[in-house]
C-alpha cells in the first residue's frame, strides 16, 4: 500500500474524477476526506448514468476510512471549516487534491460576466483558497503533497474563456506553490486530463464525443481511474523528487501538433 494512513483531502470527490481518485487512494490505504458541495454523486447524460452509491459507501466496501465534509470550495468559511474538521478528526493533513471544478459552455459572447466569475471562483480562486488554508498543516507532514487537477485546456482553447484561463493559471500556480513549499519537503504538481467520461460532458453532442474519441491515439476515452492512478503516483514516495510540473493524462490526444 503506497499511501497507508496518509490523510488526504480530495475536493469534488462525490463524483467523476474526484471519486475515481478517492477510490484509488482508498485501495492504497489512505484516509480520505471527501470535500464536495453535495454528497450525492452526479448522474451524467452519457457517462456515469448508473452511479447510485456515495463515495463513502464505496470506500467502506474497500475497508478504508473516509469522512464527508460538505464544502463549497468557492466559499472561504467552508474551506476554513474543511481544514479545521479534517485536523480535528484525523489529526493533520498529508495530501490535498484540488479536483473540484465546473464548466459553463460558451464563447466570450455567450457567457455572462457573472458566469466568468463563477467558473474562475471555483476553478482558480477556490484552488487558491484550499491550497492557502491547507499549507500550514501540510508542511508538518513527512509526505506532503498538493495535486491540482487542471486540464488539457490549460494549453489550448476550445472550452470557453473562463475555463481555459483558470486551468492555465492553475498550471502556473502549481509552479509558484512548488517554489514556496519545497523547503518543507512538500511537492506540488498538476495533472492535465484529456476527455474523461464524467457528467461534466453533458453539454456535448454525441458527434462531439465521437470527435474526441477519434482524436485519441489510445483508441478509447479516459475514465476516472486513469486519473486516479496518476494521482496515486504523484501522491506516493516514488515521486518525491518531482515538483512544479504538469502531467498530461490524455490518451495521447495532445501528442499531435
Ligand atoms: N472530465 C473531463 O474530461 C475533464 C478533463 C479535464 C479536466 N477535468 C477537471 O477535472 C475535475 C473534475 O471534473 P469531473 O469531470 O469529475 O466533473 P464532475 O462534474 O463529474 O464532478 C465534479 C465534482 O465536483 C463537485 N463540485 C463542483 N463545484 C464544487 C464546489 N464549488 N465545491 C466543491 N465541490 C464542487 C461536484 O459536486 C462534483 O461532485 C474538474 O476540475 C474538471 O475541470 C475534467
Amino acid at each position: 500500500m503506497q499511501l497507508k494512513n496518509r490523510i488526504s483531502i480530495i475536493t469534488g470527490a462525490s463524483s467523476g474524477i474526484g471519486r475515481g481518485i478517492a477510490l484509488e487512494f482508498a485501495q492504497e490505504g489512505a484516509k480520505i476526506v471527501i470535500a464536495d458541495r453535495q454528497e450525492k454523486p452526479l448522474k451524467g447524460k452519457y457517462h456515469e448514468k448508473d452511479v447510485t452509491t456515495t463515495t463513502i459507501q464505496e470506500i467502506q466496501n474497500l475497508g478504508a476510512e473516509a469522512i464527508y465534509i460538505q464544502t463549497d470550495i468557492s466559499n472561504e468559511s467552508d474551506v476554513k471549516n474543511l481544514m479545521n474538521k479534517t485536523v480535528q478528526h484525523f489529526g493533520g493533513i498529508d495530501i490535498l487534491v484540488n479536483n473540484a471544478g465546473i464548466h459553463i459552455p460558451g464563447e466570450s459572447q455567450d457567457i455572462s460576466i457573472q458566469e466568468w466569475d463563477k467558473v474562475v471562483g471555483v476553478n482558480l480562486r477556490g484552488v487558491f483558497m484550499t491550497t492557502k488554508l491547507a499549507i500550514p498543516h501540510i508542511v508538518n507532514s513527512e509526505h506532503g503533497r498538493i495535486i491540482q487537477i487542471a486540464s488539457v485546456h490549460a494549453f489550448g482553447g476550445g472550452a470557453g474563456p473562463a475555463y481555459a484561463s483558470a486551468k492555465a493559471a492553475v498550471v502556473n500556480m502549481t509552479k509558484d506553490t512548488a517554489l514556496e513549499v519545497g523547503k518543507h519537503g512538500v511537492t506540488v504538481n498538476a495533472i492535465c486530463p484529456g476527455y474523461i467520461e464524467t457528467a461534466i460532458q453533458d453539454y456535448l453532442s454525441p458527434e462531439d464525443i465521437q470527435s474526441s474519441l477519434e482524436k485519441t491515439p489510445m483508441g478509447r476515452l479516459g475514465i476516472p481511474k486513469d486519473i486516479g492512478r496518476a494521482a496515486v503516483f504523484l501522491a506516493s514516495d516514488d515521486s518525491e523528487w518531482i515538483t512544479g510540473t504538469s502531467l498530461l493524462v490524455d490518451g495521447g490526444a495532445c501528442a499531435k501538433t
